[in-house]
């Protein structure tokens, strides 16, 4: 089975493709290298040299995405590739809706012509409605907060709105908070610029970048007032897609949503003393005020997940904090 992993250079796409190759799948990437580097991709082909190969190709190059997917025999693309900056989307909307939306309208043409018709998609919990008072489940209210957000609901309305004329099967994963590393400790995240996410900053302390964490708030409605969220171990994410691939080989007419999480919320500060209890590291951190579109908790209900996909998440905040002091630790 041939598969096309486009952001497959990023984070998630790079642990995504190591475990892929693994199970003896044959993939193809593509990136533009936007916020990866081409070195992970020698990194990937030293865990697995089997694979098959990367081509540095932009979505918003039509013509290029056309003459490739014209040269491979692709059975399902997994489309990870996207801006994912929600302050940057703010200050340079045109450029996520020409790279997000854009980049996705090329990408499903191309597999029209070339009659591919499963989709897996990442997006993320960021087109929900706030709701900090219970988890959220695949049917709560749905929202624009953010131009992020809305490039990420608008290529699903695309893919709803697109999947009865394409009869396309496809499975949108709605990711919650991931985080962690490759056990290796090779894959990581490895964001461009300085890091916006709580994990990738704490990256930078690690390897000394960067002397404390700037937290942003302390009075929040949580158990200790910091921000609270639903860290995902990579590994767990990851696994999600290996479901939906078996599901979507196995049945026909699959259209479906899930939320991707751990299912529980954990703050700031537990994170902060999960390093310290687990890797005997002390991250030095003071308070700020809020950051500005920060919410006080945000959690998922897995169930749909762990019901259909028969799925659940093996890892917990210990093997979250160990892998990622093991990454960036080097
Ligand atoms: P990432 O930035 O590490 O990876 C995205 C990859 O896509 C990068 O390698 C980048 O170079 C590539 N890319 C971007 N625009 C491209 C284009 N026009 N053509 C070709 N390649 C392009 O991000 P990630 O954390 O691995 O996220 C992967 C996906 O999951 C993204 O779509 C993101 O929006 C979504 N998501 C991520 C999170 C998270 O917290 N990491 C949460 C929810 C959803
Ligand atoms: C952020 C985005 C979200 C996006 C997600 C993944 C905002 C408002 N939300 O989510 O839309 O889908 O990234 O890209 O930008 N924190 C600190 N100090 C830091 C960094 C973070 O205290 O240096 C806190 C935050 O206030 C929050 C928690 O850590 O409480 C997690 O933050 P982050 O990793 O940025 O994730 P989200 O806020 O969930």
């Amino acid at each position: 089975m041939n598969i096309l992993v486009t952001g497959g250079l990023g984070y998630i796409g790079s642990h995504l493709v190591s475990k892929l190759i693994d199970k003896k799948f044959s993939i193809f990437i593509i990136d533009n290298l936007n916020n990866s580097k081409r070195s992970t991709y020698k990194i990937l082909k030293k865990i697995n040299p089997n694979i098959k190969g990367f081509k540095k190709i932009d979505l918003k190059n039509k013509k290029k995405l056309l003459n490739y997917f014209k040269k491979k025999k692709i059975d399902i693309v997994i489309h990870m590739a996207g801006l994912k900056s929600v302050s940057e989307s703010y200050s340079n909307v045109k450029k996520y809706y020409n790279n997000n939306i854009l980049g996705f309208v090329n990408l499903i043409e191309t597999m029209q012509k070339s009659k591919i018709q499963k989709l897996i998609f990442s997006s993320s919990a960021s087109v929900y409605a706030p709701k900090i008072s219970s988890a959220i489940k695949e049917d709560d209210q749905l929202q624009i907060n953010s131009i992020y957000g809305f490039t990420k609901k608008t290529i699903e309305d695309i893919i709803f709105l697109k999947s009865k004329s394409l009869r396309l099967n496809y499975i949108i994963l709605r990711y919650f908070n991931p985080a962690g590393c490759h056990q290796n400790g090779l894959l990581g995240e490895n964001p461009k610029g300085t890091p916006n996410n709580l994990y990738p900053y704490i990256g930078d302390i690690i390897k000394k970048r960067r002397k404390y964490l700037k937290v942003y708030g302390n009075d929040y409605k949580t158990k200790d007032g910091t921000g609270a969220r639903d860290y995902i171990h990579i590994d767990d994410l990851v696994d999600t897609h290996l479901k939906s691939l078996q599901r979507l080989f196995k049945y026909k007419n699959i259209q479906e949503v899930f939320n991707v999480g751990c299912g529980k919320s954990i703050t700031v500060k537990a994170v902060i003393n999960s390093f310290k209890k687990f890797c005997n590291f002390k991250i030095k951190f003071k308070y700020y005020p809020r950051r500005y579109g920060d919410l006080d908790k945000i959690y998922t209900n897995n169930n749909k997940a762990k019901k259909i996909l028969q799925w659940r998440p093996e890892k917990n905040l210990k093997d979250i904090a160990l892998s990622t002091f093991k990454y960036y630790n080097k």
